[in-house]
């Protein structure tokens, strides 16, 4: 399956058309950003480790009868994946406090959220990717109220599958973002999941392992990517 024209650059990924209509291509760049793109860099072996990463997790999914638009890998940086309309919101599921929800609420971190908590944000760099309420959604008529509630069913299906396989690699899964689309008129989970989009913790602690390590300049970023990768593979020294 080859590489036909641009669909849809975004500041990490690539989506490529391919001459199936139905099927498209998610490559994975080396770039790593934060705070809507003003903080930027290059890790060399990033866009693979993703790729890993991303296609693990997917599979996990689809094996809990999870679906996604995830088909397979090709090559190290890319995955063939089933084309859909992308929906212009991000859907961020939270276990425990962390990150934004901190500063929006005046919580302390790590404290446990249960049932878990689903938001949606508005994606759209322009306006800084606001929270949405239920009812701006149905005002800005971004999706129709079963799909809201579609959407929010597969997230915490997600949720309960990524939970427990982090959980066997011993990382604590704190929060993660997801994005989602229609295809043939049904909502899909598309995108990726990884250490880019998700807060992972080693258990018992708030060591972190995924992307504040580069949002707060602490840590080897990389180091932690592969750690995920190598704990979710059972390699890894625990
Ligand atoms: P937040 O604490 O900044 O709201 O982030 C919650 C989770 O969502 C965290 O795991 C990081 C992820 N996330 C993204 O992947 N992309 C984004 O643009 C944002 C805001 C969060
Ligand atoms: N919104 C951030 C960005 O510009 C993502 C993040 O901080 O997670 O990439």
């Amino acid at each position: 399956m080859h590489k036909k024209e641009l669909l849809h650059a975004g500041k990490v990924k690539a989506i490529w058309a391919t001459a199936d209509p139905d099927l498209c291509i998610a490559e994975f760049s080396d770039r790593i950003t934060a705070g809507d793109g003003l903080k930027k860099a290059d890790l060399p072996g990033k866009g693979r480790l993703l790729n890993q990463i991303s296609a693990l997790l997917f599979t996990r999914l689809a094996e809990a009868g999870v679906p996604s638009h995830f088909i397979r890998t090709l090559g190290d940086n890319a995955m063939l994946v089933r084309k859909a309309q992308l929906l212009p919101l991000e859907v961020i599921v939270r276990n425990r406090t962390a990150g934004s929800i901190c500063r929006r609420l005046g919580l302390g971190p790590n404290i446990r959220i249960e049932p878990p908590l689903v938001e949606f944000y508005y994606k759209n760099d322009a306006l800084h990717d606001p929270l949405l309420t239920r009812d701006h959604i149905a005002m800005l008529a971004l999706v129709t109220a079963g799909e809201y509630e579609e959407i929010k069913e597969q997230a915490l299906a997600v949720n309960q599958v990524l939970r427990k396989t982090f959980a066997e690699a011993g990382l604590e899964l704190v929060d993660f973002k997801l994005e989602f689309g229609r295809a043939q008129g049904s909502i899909l989970l598309i995108d990726e999941i990884s250490p880019d989009t998700c807060r992972l913790w080693i258990q018992g602690t708030t060591a972190s392992l995924d992307k504040d390590r580069f949002r707060n300049d602490s840590g080897d970023v990389l180091a932690g990517y592969r750690e995920v990768l190598q704990r979710l593979q059972g390699t890894a020294k625990q």
